[in-house]
């Protein structure tokens, strides 16, 4: 066990882990932030998708000791006192989710792309978004969701 400094949604917070705990049960069993899920813990569904840094990154692969001195934003992070995020509006606009379990995931890939490339074309999209999974089927709506989202980046 060792003592990690995190920033989490611009807030400081420790946590007595063990150095290759990854950073989905750190989020979910340590710190109260249960919108990251877990799918397959194998880097495969993207259900677990995060920011460091901006970058989305799949926590359940990422362990607790990568995360120390970099910027983690979850699901919960997006939103801001000013209100939703452009594409979590979308997502509400186009009706998005269907049982909703891999869609935490989605906007968090979504909202790293829109971050990298403001106007991203379909192949961008299908790129960003491929590694996300939806056993739902959600994906045509994710698709115009990102591109009324686009517009407000
Ligand atoms: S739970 Fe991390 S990619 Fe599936
Ligand atoms: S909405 Fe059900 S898995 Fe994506």
């Amino acid at each position: 066990m060792a003592n990690f400094n995190l920033n989490i949604n611009g807030e400081k917070q420790q946590v007595d882990v063990d150095p290759t705990t990854p950073m989905l049960w750190v989020l979910r069993d340590h710190l109260d932030l249960p919108g990251t899920k877990y799918g397959c813990g194998i880097a495969q569904c993207g259900a677990c998708t995060i920011h460091m840094d901006g970058a989305a990154m799949r926590s359940c692969i990422l362990p607790v000791s990568a995360a120390e001195g970099k910027k983690i934003t979850t699901i919960e992070g997006l939103a801001t006192k000013k209100g939703l995020n452009p594409v979590q509006k979308a997502w509400l606009e186009h009706d998005v989710p269907q049982c909703g379990y891999c869609q935490a995931g989605q906007i968090m890939s979504a909202t790293a792309l829109l971050n990298d490339n403001p106007n991203p074309s379909d192949e961008d999209i299908d790129a960003a978004m491929q590694g996300n999974i939806c056993r739902c089927g959600t994906y045509t709506r994710i698709k115009k969701a990102i591109k009324t989202a686009a517009k407000e980046y």
